[in-house]
């Protein structure tokens, strides 16, 4: 395992006003000291500032959703990582499968957003994952390897900097998840990946899974070898069902 507390980090996409936002961010930070695990919250991007401040003080950390891969400049819309990193946050979320596969994100795109958020002092959580043709097709592992060769940067990758998010594309957001073998599976070969390419580092990187996290499946989800935490959507947007997630990763 590449840390000796679990991550649990909740997604809330496109969700979420300020009111809402803030009483949530202080509902998990309220009860959200826990021994076994680190917990960070990624809210959308017009709210950050304001969970970062609720959230202040406690142990929970806040990440943003994405950034632009530029420092700044007449991009109409977007977010730089240094504006990330200004509003509070630790993390960015880069290269999701609603990006990759709603807004056509390449891995290169990802890669350099990667870049940028490393050069602004936030840790990249690079998202991969392989949609249900492609793993009807049995490329699954091929896919992991092309997206973890094409969204890492060459430099500047390790266990402060970077962590990894496994979201089986067709997994997310359908109440289904692969078995905890496939899980398995995935995590290992992105672990063996990464030593490849890193050697001893690739053991300090973070492997988070993602796609349909609940309270009922998250022990055996987070108990699986490799698996150092969830990256966790809808279950995410409740303090009680987040919390119930955190309290399984002991
Ligand atoms: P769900 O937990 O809603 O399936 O979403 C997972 C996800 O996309 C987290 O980034």
């Amino acid at each position: 395992m590449a840390a000796s507390k679990k991550l649990i980090a909740g997604n809330w996409k496109m969700n979420m006003l300020a009111a809402d936002g803030i009483a949530l961010a202080r509902a998990i930070a309220a009860q959200g000291d826990i021994p076994t695990c680190d917990l960070l919250v990624c809210p959308p991007a017009t709210i950050l500032r304001a969970v970062a401040e609720a959230a202040g003080g406690s142990s929970v950390a806040v990440g943003g959703q994405d950034c632009h891969e530029a420092e700044s400049g007449a991009f109409t819309g977007d977010v730089s990582a240094a504006m990330v990193r200004d509003a509070g946050a630790s993390h960015v979320i880069l290269g999701h499968s609603e990006r990759r596969h709603g807004l056509g994100e390449s891995d290169a795109r990802v890669c350099a957003k990667a870049v940028a958020a490393h050069a602004a002092g936030l840790t990249a959580i690079v998202c991969i994952g392989e949609t249900e043709a492609e793993r009807d097709a049995g490329k699954t592992l091929d896919v992991l390897s092309g997206q973890l060769a094409g969204s890492l940067p060459d430099a500047g990758v390790d266990g402060a900097t970077t962590v990894i998010a496994y979201e089986p594309v067709w997994a997310i957001g359908t109440g289904r998840t692969p078995t905890l073998d496939e899980v398995a599976v995935a995590h290992g070969h992105i672990r063996a990946t990464l030593a490849v390419a890193m050697g001893d580092t690739a053991a300090d990187i973070g492997l988070l899974y993602g796609g349909s996290m609940k309270p009922g499946n998250a022990a055996d989800l987070l108990a699986v070898p490799d698996v150092d935490g969830g990256l966790i959507g809808g279950a995410s947007l409740d303090a009680e069902s987040f919390l119930a997630i955190a309290a399984a990763a002991g």
